[in-house]
């Protein structure tokens, strides 16, 4: 069995001083050492989608990937997008079109379509289709889920135009 090491995570823009083996997978230290409970554990075979973080703004599976490969890399968990107060764009899209039943898959399906955001700002149904291909949801609720993702794509944009009217110099843009 390997031995524990002292690593440095960045999470949610922190670093965090942790005591585990390089090759724990991802998932266990967010959810047992960090508390971020965003992030489900669900296949654990990287198939279902249930435990998805970005890592330098790409999606990963955590439950499948050693925490090594995180270090020195910036990992975005569904509590770095926003919060009750301030959701994301995505994560009020998914609030607004009621995309979930019993909510499992749901921490996979906000982030990758704001990865998906990141990439096609103004994505058509089949791009989306094709960016949750490999999301898992047992619950069937697809179609809203779809939904929300297009209408995460308007909110963003709604966004960006008043920062943009607040401040036409302002070159920020706001979280998808
Ligand atoms: S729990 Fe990671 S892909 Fe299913
Ligand atoms: S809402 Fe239950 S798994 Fe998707």
């Amino acid at each position: 069995m390997a031995l524990p090491d002292d690593l440095t995570l960045t999470v949610n823009g922190r670093e965090h001083r942790l005591r585990a083996a390089p090759q724990t997978p991802l998932l266990y230290l967010l959810r047992n050492d960090l508390a971020l409970n965003g992030p489900k554990y669900g296949c654990g075979l990287g198939e279902c989608g249930a435990c998805t973080v970005l890592v330098d703004g790409r999606v990963a599976r955590s439950c499948v990937l050693p925490t090594r490969v995180a270090l020195g890399r910036r990992v975005t968990t569904l509590e770095g997008l926003g919060d009750r107060q301030q959701p994301s764009a995505v994560q009020q899209a998914f609030i607004e079109a009621q995309a979930a039943q019993c909510g499992y898959c749901i921490n996979g399906m906000i982030i990758a379509v704001t990865a998906l955001l990141e990439q096609d700002p103004d994505p058509s149904e089949t791009t989306i289709k094709r960016a949750l291909r490999h999301q898992l949801c047992r619950c069937g609720a697809h179609v809203e889920i779809i939904q929300a993702a297009r209408r995460a794509a308007e909110i963003a944009r709604a966004r960006r135009i008043e920062v943009h009217e607040a401040d036409p110099l302002d070159a920020r843009s706001p979280s998808l």
